[in-house]
């Protein structure tokens, strides 16, 4: 763990305290307690259902009613698997959506171009791939300017070579404006790549932490790698010696 988090020389992005959260009566997080500094890349995994989301959402200021104490930077931003672009708007002006400031056009286009897209500005979200939605989708949480980035399993949609450009490019958006991210995914690798700690949800509450320290940008097939694999597999109930490293929902 670090020792630096959660200590009063050091404002945190995001400090939850206690938090629970139940459905219908059902407890699905207890006692949370979480903490990201400024700029720093958390991963938070763990199985489908195990309530990733849920903590995501409450963070982001989306679901009042969960209990216990929550602190986050008003200037955040959400993207999810779905890239809820709306349809008839050009992509320009949903990048754009809701943002009160003058020179609309070209922040959006400055934005476009951080993901590559700036031929793309003038074109309607139907006829974009999915990995070209899901960087609109980036464009718009940018263009925000967040210090508290919410990705909820944000390529979970697209195909393998896709989602390691997509991966990629997070890590240079990231690299470049440090705000701090908060990224739920269920594959271990993603969050080796990406993270400074992989967070564990299990039975409603952070069961385990790991730091990754390697430095950046990084590699998957680097040795260093395998053993964190192995133990991130473990944390999560998957058989490490399986064909396949990613843990599938
Ligand atoms: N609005 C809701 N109403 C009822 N149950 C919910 C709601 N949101 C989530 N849940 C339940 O809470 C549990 C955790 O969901 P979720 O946070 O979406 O899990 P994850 O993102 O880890 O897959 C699931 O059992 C889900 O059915
Ligand atoms: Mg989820």
């Amino acid at each position: 763990m670090r020792s630096d988090l959660g200590t009063d020389t050091l404002t945190g992005a995001v400090r939850v305290r206690g938090a629970g959260r139940a459905f219908d009566g059902r407890q699905v997080l207890r006692e949370v307690d979480l903490d990201i500094a400024p700029g720093e890349f958390v991963a938070l995994l763990g199985a489908s259902g195990s309530g990733k989301s849920t903590l995501l959402r409450a963070i982001g200021g989306l679901d009042r009613g969960f209990t216990g104490s929550l602190e986050a930077p008003g200037s955040k931003a959400i993207v999810f698997q779905e890239h809820r672009l709306i349809p008839w708007m050009s992509v320009w002006r949903n990048v754009v959506l809701g943002v009160r400031e003058r020179g609309l056009e070209q922040r959006a286009r400055i934005a476009l171009d951080e993901v590559g897209l700036a031929a793309k500005a003038e074109a309607w979200p139907a006829t974009l791939s999915g990995g070209e939605a899901q960087r609109v989708a980036l464009a718009r949480a940018l263009v925000r300017h967040p210090d508290l980035l919410l990705l909820d399993e944000p390529f979970g949609a697209l195909d393998a070579l896709t989602r390691l450009k997509a991966q990629a490019l997070v890590g240079r958006l990231w690299s470049r404006h440090r705000p701090a991210v908060l990224l739920v995914t269920h594959d271990v690798e993603e969050a080796l790549l990406l993270a400074d700690r992989a967070l564990v949800l299990r039975d409603g509450h952070i069961a385990e932490s790991f730091d990754i320290t390697d430095p950046r940008p990084r590699s998957v097939v680097e040795p260093e790698f395998s053993a964190l694999r192995r133990e991130l597999l473990v944390a999560l109930g998957v058989d490490p010696d399986a064909p396949t490293g990613a843990h599938h929902e």
